[in-house]
């Protein structure tokens, strides 16, 4: 069973209760009448019936991401108004009020597809759906983190994530990467050591960090095996509840040796609470995704959900059940990311990193070959600039930066990903206001959205841009 992690608890989470409202429904059972909860009358949804026309999993077909649809690749998919025999789903239900843990066929499906996958190793475990990692994110941080606390983080990471607690009071602490994501030698070293700089004296120690372990955003790092060990390792001696970002799982690019073992498959306390969503596997406009932690936590995010967002959209909750539950399976879902969005984004890996490599003068600017994910983080060799030392390094990332817009040719700034302090001028609506000294000779290129032509493109109009700035 997961150890009592109530002390956890942020003071909202500890105070989130059932809605007295939403905990009638335990009640609906046999041949209950219900003059209860408001629920509007099915027969006024004016939705007939849902249809898609979808991808086939059939093995043959699976390769096809043309885009294009024929019979021959791809299958409908239907949901009627009301309940009707081999269907999981009908409108009339799935368009209702329902609770905050999203639709039954959907959420077991999840849960289904975590026990085959990650192999939970305590049992009071459970899923949730949510409106994918951002919405998840959210939730764990509110019932966890008080204002004034911190979070543990990658040194370089997600803003989104960091963007969302700002506003809050809760702060983050940097901790560094290498090639693997966060280092559990630093982690370890921060905590072991916490309060012995000045700037912690008065800071209460950390007890939550969040990681994203595979295909991190934005350096495109996954964490081996034995790094999730000793994070885990260190979690476990130093009592933290670990947040596992963890959208890019399945665009793992080697799978000979199985998919890499997730954080929550090695968690036997539970105190990893794992964020998945279907924003990269199916599509980001979905907005379905699931978190997966002790049972405890999970009545809390529900609690939450039910005064706030409810559960994802009916429709697609509705569809993705009928496609994933009645039409692929389990098998089919796994064919479908191995064979599929996998191999899709490995052959577009491939394809930047040999586009860069024809064009880029690899003196001038480097990346460590991603094994997961969308993302190469390109570091720049400012060393080699003949003006390195006499002009600050944010000058020349900015020059750069502009040679690049000038040549049409659109990276992200790496600053853009830094956890570290902003100046005090610091404006985030300029994205170019962040060029400050001494950090980010990076920048972060995506192989997910480009066609080969365009990634070739680019890729000659960056090694022209850096070129021409560093014969400047
Ligand atoms: C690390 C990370 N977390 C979360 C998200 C957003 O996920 P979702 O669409 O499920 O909210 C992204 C998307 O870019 C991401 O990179």
């Amino acid at each position: 069973m997961a150890k009592d992690f109530s002390s956890f608890l942020s003071a909202e989470g500890a105070s989130r209760k059932k809605s007295p409202l939403k905990g009638l429904l335990r009640f609906m059972k046999g041949d209950m009448v219900s003059l209860g909860g408001g629920l509007p009358h099915p027969s006024t949804f004016p939705f007939y019936s849902l249809s898609a026309e979808i991808k086939s999993v059939a093995p043959t077909i699976l390769n096809d991401t043309s885009g294009k649809t024929s019979s021959a690749t791809s299958d409908l998919v239907t949901v009627p108004h009301g309940p009707q025999p081999g269907k999981v789903e009908s409108l009339s239900a799935s368009l209702q009020y329902g609770l905050g843990t999203g639709i039954k066929s959907l959420r077991e499906f999840c849960k289904e597809h975590i026990n085959q996958m990650h192999r939970p190793q305590y049992q009071d475990w459970d899923v949730l759906l949510s409106a994918g990692n951002t919405d998840s994110y959210s939730k764990a941080i509110a019932m966890l983190c008080n204002r004034g606390e911190k979070i543990l983080v990658e040194e370089w990471t997600y803003p989104a994530a960091l963007e969302m607690i700002d506003p809050l009071g809760v702060g983050h602490i940097p901790v560094t990467m290498d090639g693997e994501g966060m280092s559990a030698v630093a982690l370890k070293d921060l905590l072991d050591n916490w309060g012995s700089a000045p700037d912690q004296a008065k800071e209460a120690k950390p007890r939550v960090v969040y990681v994203i372990p595979t295909g991190q955003n934005p350096t495109g790092s996954t964490m081996s095996i034995q790094r999730r060990r000793d994070i885990m390792r260190v979690a476990q001696e130093h009592n933290l509840i670990v947040i596992e970002d963890d959208p890019y799982y399945y665009l793992q690019f080697n799978v000979d040796n199985g998919w890499v073992p997730s954080l929550l498959s090695m968690d036997t306390d539970g105190r990893v609470i794992r964020l998945d969503t279907f924003s990269k596997t199916l599509a980001p406009g979905c907005r379905v995704g699931y978190m997966s932690m002790n049972a405890h936590f999970c009545t809390i995010v529900q609690n939450h959900n039910e005064v706030t967002t409810q559960q994802p959209s009916g429709f697609s909750q509705t569809l993705l059940a009928e496609m994933l539950v009645s039409h692929w399976g389990q098998e089919g879902y796994n064919r479908y990311l191995t064979e599929n969005v996998r191999t899709e984004y490995l052959n577009r890996s491939r394809h930047l990193q040999a586009c860069f490599q024809r064009h880029v003068n690899s003196k001038l600017a480097t990346f460590i070959e991603p094994s997961a994910g969308m993302f190469i983080w390109i570091k720049i060799h400012l060393e080699h600039h003949p003006q390195y030392g006499t002009v600050s390094d944010s000058a020349l990332m900015l020059r750069l930066f502009n040679k690049c817009i000038e040549n049409n040719v659109l990276l992200v700034p790496g600053w853009q990903f830094s956890c570290k302090p902003k100046p005090a001028d610091f404006d985030p609506a300029d994205p170019l206001g962040g060029w400050f000294d001494g950090q980010a000779t990076y920048l972060r290129a995506t192989f997910a959205y480009a066609s080969f032509e365009q990634m070739e493109t680019a890729m000659i109009r960056f090694g022209e841009s850096l070129n021409e700035i560093f014969s400047a």
